[in-house]
């Protein structure tokens, strides 16, 4: 592992084993998390983002199972853990959760208790995590409250999550996630629910505190447009495999996989007539149960060759340096 990777995933693998049969959630994912980086997770809905986030935090539940591969998380002082071998419950994940890693969701509702004060949700967050007295708990509370832009933070630390609109809502989420200074932050989606302006700012905050703390973020988003705005790489995620990646600049200069291309056409522009209609992906993420064979994209893909596409999922080669694709236009058998 690098000296500046924070978190390594290799090879993972999370299935759920349904009635039904079994779901491929997460199907062999790799990819890395620098220092002070974000990293942009990107994928139509369904493509296993949320169960990579959730198998980070080591927090998959039965009927679903990290069936293989390892997360390797690094310390400050250097030490490496592999999330994958602890135990869900044990103390090691929960010091992980929250000291280390935290994480804001799509709909801070259900993720901030509607029965606590905002104030006393972050205090006793503090308390558990910082080794603070109360007094100081409730000073940083406030301050963080101000920091992520809540007007009149002192008197808002009384106040219960319902009574503040969605995007008040989200910070208080940030601010709890931010409250025990863990190194990386997962947001999973932290905008969707929002509107536009209100989408922008909580952005733009993200991104400012990502400067400010020096943190590493996983940002999980189905936007490219978002992605445009706040990552510094990107792993495009489809039917649980990592089908490219590269920094930002790259991506959008370069895309090469034909999925990145068409998640790339339906990125809505600011200066788009809007009678002009934005191109989405023809047909759909195919069933769990229905993967087409060889190539997962290949049944949606303009460039599909069947006799290549068909039989073999191709591996993910690193076609020019630090940008990996998975597509047999630029395997190196092949003459591109
Ligand atoms: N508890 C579960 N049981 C069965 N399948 C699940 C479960 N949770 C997620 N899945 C399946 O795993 C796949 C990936 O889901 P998810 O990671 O939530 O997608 P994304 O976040 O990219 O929209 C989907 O096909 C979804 O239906
Ligand atoms: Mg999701």
């Amino acid at each position: 592992m690098q000296s500046n990777t924070i978190l390594d995933v290799k090879d993972l693998n999370t299935w759920f084993y349904t009635d039904e049969g079994v779901v491929k959630a997460v199907n062999g994912v790799d990819f890395s998390i620098p220092e002070s980086t974000t990293v942009c997770i990107v994928g139509e809905s369904g493509c296993g983002k949320s169960i990579t986030a959730q198998s980070i935090l080591n927090l998959i539940e039965p009927p679903g199972k990290i069936v293989s591969g390892s997360i390797t998380y690094r310390y400050k002082d250097g030490r490496e853990v592999d999330i994958v071998s602890l135990k869900p419950k044990g103390s090691d994940i929960r010091t992980i959760r929250g000291k280390e890693i935290s994480m804001i969701f799509q709909e801070p509702m259900s993720s901030l208790g509607p029965v606590n004060r905002i104030g006393d949700q972050l205090v006793q967050t503090m308390l558990l995590h910082l080794g603070i007295d109360k007094d100081e708990a409730i000073k940083q509370s406030i301050a963080l409250l101000d920091r992520v832009g809540i007007p009149k933070a002192a008197s808002r630390m009384d106040s219960y999550s319902f009574e503040l609109s969605g995007g008040m809502r989200q910070r208080v989420m940030i601010a709890l996630a931010l409250s025990c200074n863990s190194r990386l932050l997962i947001a999973d989606e932290p905008t969707t629910a929002l509107d536009v302006t209100t989408q922008a700012n909580i952005l733009d905050l993200l991104k400012e505190l990502q400067a400010d703390f020096a943190m590493s973020v996983m940002f999980i988003t189905h936007d490219l447009g978002v992605v445009a705005e706040i990552g510094h790489e990107v792993v495009v995620m489809y039917l649980g495999q990592v089908v490219e990646r590269a920094s930002v600049e790259e991506i959008f200069e370069r895309p090469l996989h034909p999925y990145t291309e068409a998640l790339m056409k339906s990125i809505p522009k600011l200066d788009f007539d809007s009678h002009e209609k934005l191109s989405s992906i023809r047909g759909m993420v195919p069933h769990p149960f229905a993967r087409p064979p060889g190539c997962p994209f290949s049944d949606r893909c303009d460039y599909c060759m069947p006799e290549k596409c068909l039989t073999a999922n191709p591996p993910l080669e690193e076609v020019r340096p630090g940008h990996w694709v998975r597509c047999v236009k630029y395997s190196a058998s092949e003459e591109v």
